[in-house]
């Protein structure tokens, strides 16, 4: 049986038919039509669909959408800065080189937000902590590394 949820995604209010079974990454993709968010291997273990949940980065793969109701969440699409240019993060990313084939990259962005939101001058241990649900298949992190500290400086800097 289907219930209506309501789900506040990148500022906008969606009232979705879901099934208790349906779990947020596919709503997100299919009934609300959001594609930046990725789901690789549908079982919490590569970090490819991270979304932020009130602020929090979590695995929405393996988050049931019910759960979900009544939240504020934030896709890759919400990453965007109000005027459209592109989020320092996001910018950070390209002029690092931290992207290849950039299936793994919304979910690195959304979970380098949630990094920097809580602690905006993470260590490099505080990174590779945090970064570690996410895989990379393509740029061996180093780049993805780089990319969050220079996010990190810029973003303190107050630059954007
Ligand atoms: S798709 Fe969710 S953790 Fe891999
Ligand atoms: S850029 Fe290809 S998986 Fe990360």
């Amino acid at each position: 049986m289907k219930q209506l949820i309501k789900l506040e995604i990148n500022g906008r209010v969606y009232d979705v038919p879901v099934s208790p079974r349906d779990v947020l990454a596919d709503v997100i993709r299919k009934k609300v039509g959001l594609t930046g968010t990725k789901k690789g291997c549908g079982m919490g273990d590569c970090g490819a669909c991270t979304v932020l949940v009130e602020g929090k980065p979590i695995l929405s793969c393996i988050t049931l959408a019910i759960t979900c109701n009544g939240k504020k969440i934030t896709t890759v699409e919400g990453l965007a800065l109000p005027d459209g240019q592109m989020h320092p993060i996001q910018e950070a990313f390209v002029n690092q080189g931290a992207i290849q084939c950039g299936f793994c990259t919304p979910g690195m962005l959304m979970s380098a937000k949630g990094l920097l939101a809580r602690n905006p001058k993470p260590s490099l241990y505080d990174i590779k902590h945090e970064m570690s649900g996410n895989i990379c298949r393509c740029t061996g992190f180093k780049r993805i590394i780089e990319a969050i500290e220079v996010a990190s400086e810029t973003m303190s800097e107050g630059v954007k």
